[in-house]
């Protein structure tokens, strides 16, 4: 059986079930997507390392044939149009191309990851294959597939890599409810990283607050958070709104004196605490700037106090 694209392929040109798909690395992600796309797209294999989590995928999703790379040979591997490769991180270059090399894609296929931090330039594709790469990052937490599936809906997802792939994976992930969005490859990395920006790196700000709370002697009982109020209210006003309507305090109204005893107390603070302090201090500058409450003569002092060194410091 073959399992061709067609040449020229424009977003909504095929229907339901007309593509097939093989999932390899069915674990919260490619569960997820197969149930979800299994509605949409025949699935053929669920390739898992050994066979017996592949049969737990195949029941989850409700559809496909399992496979065990660990047991089966590649050449068992049935053809499909499109390969989704949703092993982990580490593993996508080796499996992938170990999946490009047995030889069972075909002219058309199409082959992507779902790493955030990679683009489709990991798999190294011989240039006569006639193999599409892509990679499609659902920005997404999956870390329970059964409630993923109803909150899927809605999920933005970064879509790059050749144009007939992506042009067939914008029209799939569409399907199953996805907002799909395009990325520069070569910007694959600074968008990865402003991911971990928002989420990641909020947690750590968060905790970090909480941390100069507890030194400022505040008794707050282990559960609760007595700056949660004023981080919902701030979340929502900058989500609902921008980064203007969002910011108050010292920096927004311009407050020099605010701002340099916010320093002083940070002095004998561990020194990362001063550095973030300083760093998002500039950021909220510039956006103070734009807000135009504070003054530019105030706002030009902050920064001045936000980026003196340590040693001018010292020699104050
Ligand atoms: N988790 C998230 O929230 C999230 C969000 C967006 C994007 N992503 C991306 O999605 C991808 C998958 O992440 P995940 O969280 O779903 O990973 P995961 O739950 O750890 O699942 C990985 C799957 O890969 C299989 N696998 C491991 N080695 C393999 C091999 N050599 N050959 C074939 N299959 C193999 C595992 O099978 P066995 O059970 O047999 O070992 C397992 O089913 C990653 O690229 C990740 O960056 C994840």
């Amino acid at each position: 059986m073959s399992e061709q694209m067609p040449d020229q392929l424009p977003a909504a040109d095929w229907t339901s079930k007309s593509l097939s798909l093989n999932c390899v690395g069915a674990g919260l992600v490619g569960k997820t997507l197969c149930h979800l796309m299994s509605r949409h797209i025949q699935l053929n294999q669920v390739i898992n390392q050994s066979r017996p989590s592949a049969q737990q995928a195949v029941d989850f999703i409700g559809a496909g044939r399992p496979f065990g790379i660990d047991s089966q040979p590649l050449t068992q591997l049935d053809p499909a149009n499109i390969w989704m490769i949703t092993c982990p991180d580490d593993l996508i270059e080796s499996v992938g191309n170990k999946i490009i090399q047995s030889g069972r894609l075909q002219p058309g296929n199409i082959i992507f990851h779902c790493s955030g931090a990679n683009s489709s330039k990991i798999f190294q594709m011989p240039q006569s294959a006639d193999i599409y790469v892509a990679s499609v990052h659902p920005i997404h937490s999956f870390s329970d597939p059964r409630s993923s599936l109803e909150t899927f809906s809605g999920t933005p997802c970064a879509i790059e890599g050749d144009l007939k792939a992506t042009k067939v994976l914008d029209h799939l992930f569409q399907l199953i409810g996805a907002d799909p969005f395009p990325i520069d490859s070569e910007s694959k990395s600074l968008y990865h990283a402003s991911t971990v920006m928002a989420c990641n790196y909020l947690v750590s700000l968060l905790e970090l607050s909480k941390m100069m709370l507890s030194q400022a002697g505040v008794d707050h009982k282990k559960h609760s958070n007595p700056l949660k109020a004023l981080i919902e209210q701030t979340l929502s006003n900058y989500l609902i709104g921008d980064a203007q309507t969002a910011l108050t305090g010292p920096i927004s109204r311009g407050d020099v004196d605010t701002i340099a005893s916010h320093l002083a107390a940070l002095e004998n603070a561990p020194s990362d605490w001063r550095k973030v302090y300083c760093s998002l201090g500039n950021i909220a500058a510039d956006i103070s700037s734009k807000q135009s409450l504070a003054s530019p003569k105030s706002l030009q002092a902050i920064t001045r106090l936000l980026n003196k060194k340590d040693a001018d410091r010292n020699n104050d």
